[in-house]
């Protein structure tokens, strides 16, 4: 059941990584199409999104917890939400402090950790989205794109970071931290396998995903990306298959949230996600369980068995969908 505690969240603001191979993480990241940024720290190198999404990337070690992802090797050691206000800063501290530590850093950044022990940061959102040209389709009926070719991208230039996806033992389990004490939105499910949610009532369809893995324990997954169109996602894919990089799955078309996507394998431990054309909902939106079929399932192969039928998370205005 949802729990509106009021907080005005805004997307995923910054996604922290400690990886093995620093130098191949950094050229990934560019290749990606993300801006490289020089950091006040030179340890940390900062990478950004048209939109001011940030990538924040150090090498691993560990013997400092700070430089410890989350299930070990290269992957997740902190994500970063954005919030619209002070006021929900200050409640959100008010609120996890009750359990859990709840410090703000000198910059104003509140740093504290979910049921999991991923480490969640929340600061003010720094993200403003810059206008562009709308991409115009033709359909059979309905032509809108007249004498003119469709865009054709040599390389993608990603808007912002869309959502996070992280693997663990039981979605369920995982997802109530955010449901009870962040009042986050359920916005699908898979059946027995993982739960899509969002952090704001309007918006995107998903900004975080926690799906059952086969590997025991809480492990980053893939990082997406929002690029402005499928062209794009093509033109960006094919500009890492040029270089080299590996496709993870796709391109292809998700079932759930509607996204054109394209994965890559990384040195950041999992994924990362080119997405085009995701669904945007808002509080009218109605959940649904999607049933645990093949054909469903067959975008979902990373690295995760097929269904055990434990998962038992919380979804009670769900509609069941008929495979
Ligand atoms: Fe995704």
């Amino acid at each position: 059941m949802a729990v509106d505690k009021g907080f005005r969240f805004t997307g995923v603001e910054c996604v922290k990584f400690a990886v093995e191979d620093l130098a191949e993480a950094c050229r990934f990241a560019a290749d990606w199409g993300l801006s490289y940024v020089p950091a006040a720290n030179p340890e940390v190198k900062l990478f950004r999104t048209v939109d001011g999404s940030e990538v924040e990337v150090v090498a691993a070690d560990p013997a400092d917890p700070r430089r410890t992802p989350i299930g070990g090797g290269s992957g997740l050691c902190e994500l970063v939400w954005g919030v619209e206000d002070q006021a929900t800063l200050q409640a959100l501290a008010d609120e996890l402090g009750k359990d859990r530590r709840a410090e703000f850093d000198a910059e104003g950044v509140l740093h504290s950790v979910d049921d999991l022990g991923i480490n969640l940061a929340f600061r003010i959102a720094q993200r403003k989205a810059l206008p562009y040209d709308v991409t115009r389709y033709n359909a059979p009926g309905n032509a809108d794109r007249i004498n003119r070719r469709a865009p054709a991208y040599k390389v993608a230039k990603p808007r912002e970071i869309s959502h996070v996806a992280i693997g663990v033992d039981d979605a369920g389990q995982a997802s109530r931290f955010y449901i009870e004490r962040l009042g986050f939105l359920i916005s699908d499910r898979y059946a027995d396998r993982g739960i899509f949610m969002r952090c704001s009532p309007a918006g995107n369809h998903h900004h975080v995903f926690f799906m059952n893995a086969r590997v025991p324990g809480t492990r980053f997954n893939h990082l997406a990306f929002k690029v402005r169109d499928i062209h794009e996602v093509i033109g960006g894919g094919q500009h890492l298959d040029a270089l080299g990089w590996k496709t993870f799955a796709g391109p292809g078309r998700h079932t759930i949230s509607s996204a054109c996507f394209w994965y890559f394998q990384t040195p950041f431990g999992g994924s990362w996600e080119y997405a085009a054309d995701e669904d945007i909902v808002t509080a009218e939106w109605e959940a649904q369980d999607f049933a645990a079929v093949a054909h469903i399932f067959s975008e979902w192969t990373f690295g995760l068995e097929k269904s055990d039928g434990t998962l038992k998370g919380p979804i009670s205005a769900s509609k069941e969908q008929k495979p």
